[in-house]
């Protein structure tokens, strides 16, 4: 027991960590898009207006980021907090300190820690020993901040999202795996088009499974792309080499191209109104051609526009909330 205390198991602490989706039901990510809609319209609370007030969140990157860490930056600053961006290479982490003790540390200094790290184990090793929330920026296995954006960004166009069906094209990637839990949460169907070898993780696939026989929504892995985005309200791809991949960027390529691209041809098999969207950043040419990506269905840059107001969201949530 004392010996428990002095590692540190602050299991008894109540906080709120964000790892995976799956973490969230569906009401509570109804509700981080309904304070989205407040934030994007300049609408909030005095109380997630000052959700940060006083409170300082580290930013733990382990790997490069635009988005996710601007987005972040400027949302803990507006809701009158503290960001302190820290590399993972240039902290002790980088020459081998615990991630355990690291948490420790942390949970004596700051409010929260949001993290983008190699390995989603890492992250729930974190969770484990941190006394305060911990935020997944991306793993290797997710992407939940990113996929709250999307869920928002459909909500934003559509007006709804139970019963929008979705097509993923290409790898089963921590994007495709957060938005299959995403999207079966919610009560979109969503059909994956990916080659053999390059599935989603079967944990977020029996995750997505379990979710849409509570809410009959339907989730499909397919091979063929065309099948996949027959009937789509949203084509959605992602990189087929992500961070930590690049090494094997030339048998990707081979593997996905040109069967997986997102082209003109692919999106015209879907809806006529259909959206095209992408976490970003673009590989152009490869996972999308520029006549797409720039083209009157992309939504991508409202897209990147609704990772400021959904953090800020997230980060409300959690610190008002729970
Ligand atoms: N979409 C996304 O997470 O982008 P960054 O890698 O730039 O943060
Ligand atoms: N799947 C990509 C997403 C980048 C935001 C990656 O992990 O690199």
């Amino acid at each position: 027991m004392f010996q428990d205390a002095l590692r540190g198991k602050i299991d008894t602490v109540k906080k709120r960590d964000l790892l995976t989706l799956q973490d969230f039901s569906a009401n509570e990510i109804r509700e981080i898009l309904e304070a989205t809609k407040r934030f994007k319209e300049k609408k909030p609370s005095v109380e997630e207006k000052n959700a940060l007030s006083g409170r300082s969140v580290v930013l733990l990157f382990q790997k490069s980021s635009t988005r996710t860490r601007v987005s972040f930056e400027v949302a803990v600053s507006q809701l009158g907090g503290h960001p302190i961006y820290l590399g993972w290479s240039e902290s002790q982490l980088g020459r081998g300190e615990t991630i355990a003790d690291t948490a420790h540390v942390l949970s004596r200094y700051v409010d929260a820690v949001v993290a983008r790290v190699y390995r989603q184990a890492d992250l729930v090793e974190m969770a484990r020993y941190a006394g305060i929330p911990i935020i997944n920026a991306l793993s290797d296995l997710y992407h939940p901040c990113q996929i709250i954006a999307d869920l928002y960004t459909m909500w934003e166009k559509f007006g709804f999202l139970e019963g929008l069906k979705v097509a993923y094209i290409g790898d089963g990637n921590n994007v495709c795996n957060s938005l299959l839990i995403g999207c079966s949460k919610m009560g979109i169907d969503i059909s994956v088009a990916c080659p053999r070898g390059y599935e989603p993780a079967s944990e977020a696939l029996n995750s997505a499974k379990r979710n849409s026989e509570e809410n009959g929504s339907k989730v499909k892995i397919l091979r063929d792309p065309f099948e996949a985005v027959r009937d789509a309200d949203v084509v959605y791809t992602d990189t087929f080499v992500s961070m930590g991949d690049e090494a094997e960027r030339e048998e990707r390529l081979a593997v996905f191209l040109p069967k997986y691209q997102v082209n003109a041809e692919l999106l015209k098999a879907a809806s006529e109104k259909a959206l095209f969207m992408h976490c970003l950043p673009a590989h152009r040419n490869e996972e999308v051609t520029d006549e797409v990506i720039d083209g009157p269905h992309s939504v991508v840059w409202d897209e990147a526009e609704n990772r400021l107001h959904t953090a800020k969201a997230i980060l409300a949530k959690i610190f008002i909330d729970w």
